[in-house]
Protein backbone atom coordinates (compact mmCIF):
# COMPACT_ATOMS: atom_id res chain seq x y z
CA UNK A 1 0.00 0.00 0.00
CA UNK A 2 2.52 2.42 1.12
CA UNK A 3 4.56 1.67 -1.91
CA UNK A 4 1.74 2.09 -4.16
CA UNK A 5 1.51 5.62 -2.44
CA UNK A 6 4.73 6.62 -2.88
CA UNK A 7 5.21 5.99 -6.78
CA UNK A 8 1.93 7.61 -6.76
CA UNK A 9 3.44 10.64 -5.75
CA UNK A 10 6.90 10.36 -7.49
CA UNK A 11 4.16 10.51 -10.24
CA UNK A 12 2.58 13.24 -9.07
CA UNK A 13 5.92 15.68 -8.23
CA UNK A 14 7.01 14.18 -12.07
CA UNK A 15 4.21 15.43 -13.24
CA UNK A 16 4.20 18.74 -11.11
CA UNK A 17 7.72 19.44 -12.64
CA UNK A 18 6.85 19.10 -15.94
CA UNK A 19 4.00 21.33 -15.87
CA UNK A 20 6.20 23.42 -13.99
CA UNK A 21 8.24 23.70 -16.75
CA UNK A 22 5.76 23.99 -19.69
CA UNK A 23 4.12 27.22 -17.24
CA UNK A 24 7.87 28.49 -17.29
CA UNK A 25 8.06 28.70 -20.88
CA UNK A 26 4.90 30.45 -21.21
CA UNK A 27 5.54 32.89 -18.81
CA UNK A 28 9.26 33.63 -19.43
CA UNK A 29 9.71 34.91 -23.45
CA UNK A 30 13.48 35.15 -23.69
CA UNK A 31 13.83 38.57 -24.48
CA UNK A 32 17.01 41.33 -25.33
CA UNK A 33 18.24 44.07 -22.89
CA UNK A 34 16.64 46.89 -23.39
CA UNK A 35 17.56 50.31 -21.97
CA UNK A 36 14.65 52.72 -21.53
CA UNK A 37 14.64 55.77 -23.62
CA UNK A 38 12.51 57.59 -21.13
CA UNK A 39 14.16 58.95 -17.69
CA UNK A 40 11.19 58.37 -15.31
CA UNK A 41 13.04 59.51 -12.80
CA UNK A 42 12.72 62.75 -13.94
CA UNK A 43 9.08 62.80 -14.48
CA UNK A 44 6.69 63.39 -11.37
CA UNK A 45 4.35 60.62 -10.73
CA UNK A 46 1.47 62.69 -10.55
CA UNK A 47 1.15 64.55 -13.43
CA UNK A 48 -2.02 66.32 -14.98
CA UNK A 49 -3.14 63.02 -17.12
CA UNK A 50 -3.30 61.49 -14.02
CA UNK A 51 -6.64 63.44 -12.85
CA UNK A 52 -8.48 62.07 -15.70
CA UNK A 53 -7.71 58.74 -13.91
CA UNK A 54 -9.12 58.82 -10.42
CA UNK A 55 -11.53 56.04 -8.90
CA UNK A 56 -9.25 53.73 -7.97
CA UNK A 57 -7.78 55.59 -4.31
CA UNK A 58 -9.19 52.54 -2.84
CA UNK A 59 -7.17 49.73 -5.05
CA UNK A 60 -4.19 48.45 -4.31
CA UNK A 61 -1.76 47.10 -7.06
CA UNK A 62 0.53 44.42 -5.77
CA UNK A 63 3.57 43.84 -8.63
CA UNK A 64 5.77 40.42 -8.41
CA UNK A 65 8.83 40.33 -9.67
CA UNK A 66 12.40 38.76 -8.62
CA UNK A 67 15.89 40.47 -8.33
CA UNK A 68 16.65 39.29 -11.90
CA UNK A 69 14.41 41.16 -13.86
CA UNK A 70 13.78 44.05 -11.51
CA UNK A 71 15.88 46.88 -12.47
CA UNK A 72 14.86 46.39 -16.56
CA UNK A 73 11.24 45.90 -15.91
CA UNK A 74 10.22 48.32 -13.17
CA UNK A 75 10.69 51.67 -14.06
CA UNK A 76 9.06 51.15 -17.58
CA UNK A 77 5.92 49.71 -15.89
CA UNK A 78 5.73 52.25 -13.06
CA UNK A 79 6.07 54.92 -15.97
CA UNK A 80 3.74 54.00 -18.37
CA UNK A 81 0.99 50.97 -16.73
CA UNK A 82 0.89 52.26 -13.41
CA UNK A 83 1.82 56.08 -13.87
CA UNK A 84 -1.58 56.90 -12.31
CA UNK A 85 -2.27 53.99 -9.48
CA UNK A 86 -2.27 55.61 -6.18
CA UNK A 87 -1.12 52.61 -4.30
CA UNK A 88 1.75 50.06 -5.93
CA UNK A 89 3.64 47.88 -3.93
CA UNK A 90 6.65 45.80 -5.51
CA UNK A 91 7.57 42.69 -4.13
CA UNK A 92 10.58 40.41 -5.15
CA UNK A 93 12.66 37.85 -3.24
CA UNK A 94 15.15 40.50 -3.00
CA UNK A 95 14.73 44.41 -0.74
CA UNK A 96 15.76 47.07 -3.14
CA UNK A 97 15.13 50.82 -3.99
CA UNK A 98 14.31 51.30 -7.51
CA UNK A 99 14.30 55.22 -8.13
CA UNK A 100 12.21 56.24 -4.70
CA UNK A 101 10.24 53.11 -4.68
CA UNK A 102 10.77 50.40 -2.50
CA UNK A 103 11.28 47.26 -3.85
CA UNK A 104 9.97 44.32 -0.63
CA UNK A 105 11.59 40.69 0.17
CA UNK A 106 7.85 38.64 -0.32
CA UNK A 107 10.21 36.01 0.73
CA UNK A 108 11.59 37.34 4.35
CA UNK A 109 9.41 35.56 6.46
CA UNK A 110 9.75 32.43 5.48
CA UNK A 111 11.73 29.83 8.14
CA UNK A 112 15.32 28.40 7.74
CA UNK A 113 13.46 25.09 8.56
CA UNK A 114 11.74 25.62 5.13
CA UNK A 115 14.46 27.41 2.80
CA UNK A 116 17.62 24.81 4.39
CA UNK A 117 18.62 22.77 2.20
CA UNK A 118 16.08 23.22 -0.16
CA UNK A 119 17.47 23.96 -3.49
CA UNK A 120 14.24 26.18 -4.67
CA UNK A 121 16.23 28.73 -2.74
CA UNK A 122 19.86 28.51 -3.99
CA UNK A 123 19.33 31.82 -5.92
CA UNK A 124 17.85 33.73 -3.29
CA UNK A 125 20.94 32.46 -1.23
CA UNK A 126 23.23 33.98 -4.08
CA UNK A 127 21.07 36.85 -4.34
CA UNK A 128 21.81 37.20 -0.73
CA UNK A 129 25.37 36.75 -1.18
CA UNK A 130 25.88 39.20 -3.39
CA UNK A 131 23.98 41.43 -1.30
CA UNK A 132 23.80 44.64 -3.73
CA UNK A 133 20.64 44.21 -5.68
CA UNK A 134 22.00 46.34 -9.03
CA UNK A 135 24.91 43.75 -9.16
CA UNK A 136 21.97 40.45 -9.27
CA UNK A 137 21.24 40.76 -12.93
CA UNK A 138 24.71 41.27 -14.57
CA UNK A 139 25.84 38.40 -12.45
CA UNK A 140 22.95 36.11 -12.50
CA UNK A 141 21.80 37.19 -15.99
CA UNK A 142 21.34 34.06 -17.30
CA UNK A 143 19.22 33.20 -15.26
CA UNK A 144 16.45 34.64 -17.34
CA UNK A 145 17.31 32.28 -19.85
CA UNK A 146 14.90 29.12 -20.41
CA UNK A 147 17.21 27.55 -21.95
CA UNK A 148 19.88 27.62 -18.73
CA UNK A 149 18.59 25.56 -15.83
CA UNK A 150 19.27 28.41 -13.59
CA UNK A 151 16.49 30.01 -14.86
CA UNK A 152 14.04 27.75 -13.93
CA UNK A 153 15.46 28.23 -10.42
CA UNK A 154 14.39 31.95 -10.47
CA UNK A 155 11.34 30.88 -11.91
CA UNK A 156 10.77 28.09 -9.18
CA UNK A 157 11.42 30.65 -6.46
CA UNK A 158 8.50 32.87 -7.55
CA UNK A 159 5.88 30.36 -6.38
CA UNK A 160 6.83 31.09 -2.53
CA UNK A 161 6.06 34.67 -2.98
CA UNK A 162 2.50 34.56 -4.15
CA UNK A 163 0.16 34.13 -0.58
CA UNK A 164 3.00 36.25 1.17
CA UNK A 165 2.34 39.19 -1.47
CA UNK A 166 -1.33 39.05 -0.79
CA UNK A 167 -0.73 39.04 3.17
CA UNK A 168 1.82 41.62 2.71
CA UNK A 169 -0.44 43.96 0.87
CA UNK A 170 -2.99 43.51 3.37
CA UNK A 171 -0.52 44.51 6.05
CA UNK A 172 0.79 47.47 4.26
CA UNK A 173 -2.78 49.07 3.10
CA UNK A 174 -5.15 46.68 5.11
CA UNK A 175 -9.17 47.22 4.74
CA UNK A 176 -9.17 48.63 0.95
CA UNK A 177 -11.76 47.66 -1.75
CA UNK A 178 -9.72 45.69 -4.18
CA UNK A 179 -6.45 43.97 -4.35
CA UNK A 180 -4.64 43.72 -8.00
CA UNK A 181 -2.50 41.71 -8.13
CA UNK A 182 -0.18 41.57 -11.01
CA UNK A 183 3.61 40.33 -12.54
CA UNK A 184 6.21 42.54 -13.45
CA UNK A 185 5.11 42.08 -17.30
CA UNK A 186 1.43 42.48 -16.84
CA UNK A 187 0.49 46.02 -18.70
CA UNK A 188 -2.90 47.09 -16.76
CA UNK A 189 -4.94 49.26 -18.83
CA UNK A 190 -6.03 52.23 -16.30
CA UNK A 191 -9.15 53.52 -17.86
CA UNK A 192 -10.58 49.87 -18.48
CA UNK A 193 -9.84 49.19 -15.45
CA UNK A 194 -11.59 52.09 -13.84
CA UNK A 195 -14.85 51.46 -15.64
CA UNK A 196 -14.48 47.79 -14.79
CA UNK A 197 -14.20 48.26 -10.71
CA UNK A 198 -16.96 50.76 -10.71
CA UNK A 199 -19.20 48.09 -11.70
CA UNK A 200 -17.82 45.40 -9.36
CA UNK A 201 -19.05 45.02 -5.43
CA UNK A 202 -15.67 45.03 -3.34
CA UNK A 203 -17.98 43.65 -0.16
CA UNK A 204 -18.49 40.32 -2.09
CA UNK A 205 -15.68 37.47 -1.86
CA UNK A 206 -14.97 37.84 -5.54
CA UNK A 207 -11.40 36.25 -6.70
CA UNK A 208 -11.72 36.92 -10.55
CA UNK A 209 -9.01 36.18 -12.82
CA UNK A 210 -8.40 34.28 -16.36
CA UNK A 211 -8.74 30.62 -15.79
CA UNK A 212 -6.40 27.60 -16.57
CA UNK A 213 -6.09 24.54 -15.34
CA UNK A 214 -3.12 22.16 -14.17
CA UNK A 215 -4.11 18.44 -12.50
CA UNK A 216 -7.31 19.04 -13.54
CA UNK A 217 -7.71 22.01 -11.60
CA UNK A 218 -8.86 25.37 -12.18
CA UNK A 219 -6.88 28.45 -11.36
CA UNK A 220 -6.27 32.15 -12.41
CA UNK A 221 -3.20 32.68 -14.17
CA UNK A 222 -0.95 34.74 -12.68
CA UNK A 223 0.43 37.16 -15.70
CA UNK A 224 -3.27 37.95 -16.61
CA UNK A 225 -3.66 39.53 -12.99
CA UNK A 226 -5.65 38.03 -10.10
CA UNK A 227 -8.41 40.79 -8.69
CA UNK A 228 -9.36 40.27 -5.12
CA UNK A 229 -12.20 42.37 -3.67
CA UNK A 230 -11.76 43.51 0.32
CA UNK A 231 -14.21 40.66 1.83
CA UNK A 232 -12.18 37.99 -0.34
CA UNK A 233 -8.72 39.25 1.03
CA UNK A 234 -10.17 39.33 4.61
CA UNK A 235 -11.16 36.08 4.35
CA UNK A 236 -8.09 34.78 3.27
CA UNK A 237 -5.51 37.03 5.04
CA UNK A 238 -7.80 37.84 8.91
CA UNK A 239 -10.39 35.02 8.90
CA UNK A 240 -7.23 32.38 7.63
CA UNK A 241 -4.62 34.15 9.56
CA UNK A 242 -1.17 32.06 8.90
CA UNK A 243 -2.28 30.72 5.47
CA UNK A 244 1.02 31.94 4.09
CA UNK A 245 3.39 30.41 6.83
CA UNK A 246 1.60 27.56 7.03
CA UNK A 247 1.90 26.69 2.83
CA UNK A 248 5.50 27.73 2.97
CA UNK A 249 5.87 23.95 3.95
CA UNK A 250 3.80 22.77 1.06
CA UNK A 251 5.25 24.81 -2.00
CA UNK A 252 8.10 22.57 -2.54
CA UNK A 253 5.71 19.48 -3.67
CA UNK A 254 3.46 22.31 -5.86
CA UNK A 255 3.83 23.65 -9.02
CA UNK A 256 2.82 27.42 -9.06
CA UNK A 257 1.90 30.12 -6.78
CA UNK A 258 -1.10 31.30 -8.81
CA UNK A 259 -2.11 27.32 -8.73
CA UNK A 260 -2.04 27.29 -4.81
CA UNK A 261 -3.62 30.91 -4.48
CA UNK A 262 -6.46 29.61 -6.54
CA UNK A 263 -6.93 25.88 -4.43
CA UNK A 264 -6.62 28.08 -0.87
CA UNK A 265 -9.11 30.09 -2.05
CA UNK A 266 -11.38 27.47 -3.36
CA UNK A 267 -10.76 25.68 0.05
CA UNK A 268 -11.92 28.77 1.86
CA UNK A 269 -15.51 28.79 -0.12
CA UNK A 270 -14.36 30.91 -2.96
CA UNK A 271 -14.18 30.05 -6.14
CA UNK A 272 -12.72 31.51 -9.58
CA UNK A 273 -15.04 34.16 -11.77
CA UNK A 274 -13.30 33.55 -14.90
CA UNK A 275 -12.70 36.68 -16.81
CA UNK A 276 -10.89 36.16 -19.64
CA UNK A 277 -10.53 37.88 -22.22
CA UNK A 278 -11.02 41.06 -20.65
CA UNK A 279 -7.83 39.60 -18.05
CA UNK A 280 -5.78 38.44 -20.95
CA UNK A 281 -2.34 36.61 -21.48
CA UNK A 282 -1.62 38.06 -24.70
CA UNK A 283 0.22 40.86 -26.01
CA UNK A 284 -1.32 43.01 -28.47
CA UNK A 285 0.74 41.57 -31.24
CA UNK A 286 0.28 37.67 -30.74
CA UNK A 287 -4.30 38.23 -29.72
CA UNK A 288 -6.40 36.83 -32.11
CA UNK A 289 -8.67 39.09 -33.29
CA UNK A 290 -12.26 38.02 -34.42
CA UNK A 291 -15.58 38.73 -33.85
CA UNK A 292 -16.20 37.28 -30.47
CA UNK A 293 -13.82 39.46 -28.67
CA UNK A 294 -14.46 42.97 -30.90
CA UNK A 295 -16.29 44.68 -28.91
CA UNK A 296 -15.01 43.28 -25.17
CA UNK A 297 -13.19 45.35 -22.83
CA UNK A 298 -9.35 44.66 -22.29
CA UNK A 299 -7.84 45.55 -18.83
CA UNK A 300 -4.21 43.36 -18.98
CA UNK A 301 -1.93 42.63 -21.40
CA UNK A 302 0.77 40.23 -20.46
CA UNK A 303 4.31 39.26 -21.55
CA UNK A 304 5.12 43.08 -22.74
CA UNK A 305 8.63 44.33 -22.63
CA UNK A 306 9.53 48.08 -21.64
CA UNK A 307 9.45 48.18 -25.36
CA UNK A 308 6.06 47.61 -25.32
CA UNK A 309 5.06 49.24 -22.46
CA UNK A 310 6.32 52.66 -24.29
CA UNK A 311 4.57 51.73 -27.18
CA UNK A 312 1.28 50.30 -25.49
CA UNK A 313 1.41 54.18 -23.39
CA UNK A 314 2.17 56.49 -26.00
CA UNK A 315 -1.02 54.62 -27.76
CA UNK A 316 -3.41 55.35 -24.70
CA UNK A 317 -1.53 59.24 -24.72
CA UNK A 318 -3.27 59.51 -28.19
CA UNK A 319 -6.61 58.13 -27.41
CA UNK A 320 -9.19 60.34 -28.54
CA UNK A 321 -11.10 59.84 -25.11
CA UNK A 322 -8.53 58.69 -22.60
CA UNK A 323 -10.72 58.09 -19.97
CA UNK A 324 -13.05 55.08 -22.19
CA UNK A 325 -12.08 51.70 -21.98
CA UNK A 326 -10.05 50.40 -24.18
CA UNK A 327 -11.29 47.15 -26.69
CA UNK A 328 -10.15 45.01 -28.62
CA UNK A 329 -11.44 46.61 -31.75
CA UNK A 330 -9.52 49.92 -30.75
CA UNK A 331 -6.33 47.91 -30.20
CA UNK A 332 -6.41 46.48 -33.41
CA UNK A 333 -7.12 49.43 -35.40
CA UNK A 334 -5.52 52.19 -33.62
CA UNK A 335 -2.51 50.37 -32.39
CA UNK A 336 -1.99 47.16 -34.86
CA UNK A 337 -3.13 47.70 -38.33
CA UNK A 338 -0.60 50.33 -39.47
CA UNK A 339 1.98 48.15 -38.21
CA UNK A 340 0.89 45.14 -40.33
CA UNK A 341 2.72 44.91 -43.81
CA UNK A 342 1.97 42.37 -46.91
CA UNK A 343 4.98 40.19 -46.47
CA UNK A 344 7.18 39.86 -43.63
CA UNK A 345 10.29 37.17 -43.66
CA UNK A 346 11.40 35.54 -40.18
CA UNK A 347 7.69 36.20 -38.38
CA UNK A 348 5.44 33.86 -37.36
CA UNK A 349 1.95 35.41 -37.87
CA UNK A 350 0.69 31.94 -36.22
CA UNK A 351 -1.96 31.04 -39.37
CA UNK A 352 -2.65 27.79 -38.54
CA UNK A 353 -7.04 27.22 -39.58
CA UNK A 354 -6.22 25.50 -42.84
CA UNK A 355 -3.10 23.69 -43.89
CA UNK A 356 -3.00 23.80 -47.28
CA UNK A 357 -0.98 20.43 -49.48
CA UNK A 358 1.26 20.85 -52.42
CA UNK A 359 1.95 24.18 -52.29
CA UNK A 360 6.40 24.76 -52.71
CA UNK A 361 6.65 28.55 -52.47
CA UNK A 362 5.44 31.51 -50.67
CA UNK A 363 4.18 32.93 -53.69
CA UNK A 364 1.77 29.53 -53.90
CA UNK A 365 0.74 29.81 -50.33
CA UNK A 366 -0.24 33.84 -50.66
CA UNK A 367 -2.37 32.73 -54.14
CA UNK A 368 -3.82 30.16 -52.00
CA UNK A 369 -5.05 32.74 -49.22
CA UNK A 370 -6.34 34.61 -52.22
CA UNK A 371 -8.26 32.16 -53.88
CA UNK A 372 -10.12 31.74 -50.29
CA UNK A 373 -12.59 34.58 -49.67
CA UNK A 374 -12.16 33.36 -45.60
CA UNK A 375 -8.51 34.13 -45.56
CA UNK A 376 -6.64 36.60 -43.61
CA UNK A 377 -3.42 35.66 -43.51
CA UNK A 378 -0.88 32.79 -44.51
CA UNK A 379 1.83 31.46 -43.35
CA UNK A 380 4.92 29.85 -45.28
CA UNK A 381 7.38 27.58 -43.62
CA UNK A 382 8.78 25.65 -46.43
CA UNK A 383 7.06 22.67 -46.23
CA UNK A 384 4.08 23.62 -45.04
CA UNK A 385 1.42 26.36 -45.79
CA UNK A 386 -0.75 27.47 -43.45
CA UNK A 387 -4.20 30.04 -44.16
CA UNK A 388 -5.75 31.72 -40.90
CA UNK A 389 -9.49 32.12 -42.00
CA UNK A 390 -10.83 32.28 -38.50
CA UNK A 391 -8.94 35.19 -37.04
CA UNK A 392 -5.83 37.42 -37.66
CA UNK A 393 -3.46 38.51 -35.52
CA UNK A 394 0.60 40.12 -36.43
CA UNK A 395 2.63 37.61 -34.69
CA UNK A 396 6.05 37.40 -33.28
CA UNK A 397 9.68 37.14 -34.53
CA UNK A 398 10.97 33.58 -35.88
CA UNK A 399 14.58 32.75 -36.84
CA UNK A 400 15.20 30.03 -39.29
CA UNK A 401 15.65 26.57 -37.65
CA UNK A 402 17.39 24.67 -40.18
CA UNK A 403 16.44 24.68 -43.85
CA UNK A 404 12.64 25.92 -41.97
CA UNK A 405 11.96 29.32 -42.31
CA UNK A 406 8.67 31.30 -41.56
CA UNK A 407 7.10 33.44 -44.06
CA UNK A 408 4.23 35.21 -42.94
CA UNK A 409 1.98 37.34 -45.20
CA UNK A 410 -1.83 39.34 -44.55
CA UNK A 411 -4.13 40.36 -46.94
CA UNK A 412 -4.85 43.84 -45.64
CA UNK A 413 -7.71 44.39 -47.85
CA UNK A 414 -10.00 41.55 -46.63
CA UNK A 415 -8.98 42.04 -43.00
CA UNK A 416 -9.51 46.03 -43.71
CA UNK A 417 -12.98 45.10 -45.26
CA UNK A 418 -13.82 42.57 -42.12
CA UNK A 419 -13.11 45.80 -39.98
CA UNK A 420 -15.24 47.97 -41.65
CA UNK A 421 -18.11 45.32 -41.78
CA UNK A 422 -18.53 45.04 -37.90
CA UNK A 423 -21.38 46.68 -35.76
CA UNK A 424 -19.67 49.69 -33.88
CA UNK A 425 -19.14 48.90 -30.22
CA UNK A 426 -21.97 50.78 -28.26
CA UNK A 427 -22.22 49.48 -25.15
CA UNK A 428 -19.49 47.91 -23.47
CA UNK A 429 -20.28 45.29 -20.57
CA UNK A 430 -17.59 43.63 -18.32
CA UNK A 431 -17.41 40.33 -16.84
CA UNK A 432 -19.54 40.27 -13.48
CA UNK A 433 -20.62 44.10 -14.16
CA UNK A 434 -23.11 44.81 -10.89
C1 LIG B 1 -2.53 37.34 12.72
O1 LIG B 1 -2.20 36.83 13.98
C2 LIG B 1 -1.09 37.46 14.59
C3 LIG B 1 -0.73 36.69 15.85
O2 LIG B 1 -1.85 36.52 16.66
C4 LIG B 1 -1.42 38.92 14.85
O3 LIG B 1 -0.32 39.59 15.40
C5 LIG B 1 -1.79 39.57 13.52
O4 LIG B 1 -2.21 40.91 13.72
C6 LIG B 1 -2.89 38.81 12.82
N1 LIG B 1 -3.03 39.36 11.48
C7 LIG B 1 -4.21 39.74 10.97
C8 LIG B 1 -4.18 40.30 9.59
O5 LIG B 1 -5.26 39.68 11.57
C1 LIG C 1 -15.33 59.24 -22.62
O1 LIG C 1 -15.47 58.01 -21.95
C2 LIG C 1 -16.16 58.09 -20.73
C3 LIG C 1 -16.09 56.72 -20.07
O2 LIG C 1 -16.60 55.73 -20.91
C4 LIG C 1 -17.59 58.54 -20.99
O3 LIG C 1 -18.29 58.66 -19.77
C5 LIG C 1 -17.56 59.89 -21.70
O4 LIG C 1 -18.85 60.26 -22.05
C6 LIG C 1 -16.70 59.83 -22.95
N1 LIG C 1 -16.51 61.17 -23.47
C7 LIG C 1 -16.77 61.47 -24.73
C8 LIG C 1 -16.51 62.88 -25.11
O5 LIG C 1 -17.19 60.65 -25.53
C1 LIG D 1 -0.34 16.68 -54.71
O1 LIG D 1 0.68 16.32 -55.61
C2 LIG D 1 0.78 14.94 -55.81
C3 LIG D 1 2.00 14.64 -56.69
O2 LIG D 1 2.14 15.62 -57.66
C4 LIG D 1 -0.53 14.42 -56.45
O3 LIG D 1 -0.46 13.03 -56.62
C5 LIG D 1 -1.69 14.75 -55.54
O4 LIG D 1 -2.90 14.41 -56.13
C6 LIG D 1 -1.70 16.24 -55.20
N1 LIG D 1 -2.70 16.49 -54.16
C7 LIG D 1 -3.58 17.49 -54.25
C8 LIG D 1 -4.49 17.62 -53.09
O5 LIG D 1 -3.62 18.26 -55.15
C1 LIG E 1 -5.97 29.74 -57.44
O1 LIG E 1 -7.05 29.84 -58.34
C2 LIG E 1 -6.64 29.84 -59.70
C3 LIG E 1 -7.87 30.12 -60.55
O2 LIG E 1 -8.94 29.27 -60.21
C4 LIG E 1 -5.99 28.50 -60.04
O3 LIG E 1 -5.55 28.49 -61.37
C5 LIG E 1 -4.81 28.31 -59.11
O4 LIG E 1 -4.21 27.04 -59.30
C6 LIG E 1 -5.21 28.45 -57.66
N1 LIG E 1 -4.00 28.45 -56.84
C7 LIG E 1 -3.89 27.81 -55.70
C8 LIG E 1 -2.57 27.84 -55.03
O5 LIG E 1 -4.82 27.22 -55.19
C1 LIG F 1 -6.75 40.07 -51.08
O1 LIG F 1 -8.14 39.86 -51.12
C2 LIG F 1 -8.78 40.56 -52.17
C3 LIG F 1 -10.28 40.46 -51.94
O2 LIG F 1 -10.70 39.14 -51.86
C4 LIG F 1 -8.29 39.98 -53.48
O3 LIG F 1 -8.93 40.63 -54.58
C5 LIG F 1 -6.79 40.17 -53.57
O4 LIG F 1 -6.28 39.56 -54.72
C6 LIG F 1 -6.09 39.62 -52.37
N1 LIG F 1 -4.71 40.11 -52.35
C7 LIG F 1 -3.67 39.31 -52.27
C8 LIG F 1 -2.32 39.96 -52.25
O5 LIG F 1 -3.77 38.10 -52.18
Amino acid sequence: MFKFRSSIFRFLVVAVVLLAIVHFYISVPVEDTYQSTWDWRLESHNDDACSLFSGLERVVITVKTGATESLKRIPTQLQTSLRCAPHVYVFSDMAQMIGETQVYDALDTIPTEVTEGNSDFDIYRKQQELGDPAKVPSVLRDFKDPRNPEALAAWTLDKYKSLHVVEKAWALQPDMDWYFHIDADTYVIWSSLISWIQRLDAQKESFIGSLSYIVGKPFAHGGSGLLLSNAATRNLVVTHNGTAASWDYKMHENCCGDWVLAQVLNDYGIKLMNSWPTLNGETPDTIPFASDHWCQPVVTLHHITPTEAERFGKFEQRRENKSAPVLYAEIFKDLLFDTIPDELADWDNMAKDEAVSNITSVEGCIEACANNSDCFQSLYTGDECSLGTKNFRFGEKHAPEGNKKWQSSWNRTRIAAWVSKQTPCNSVAFPFQE
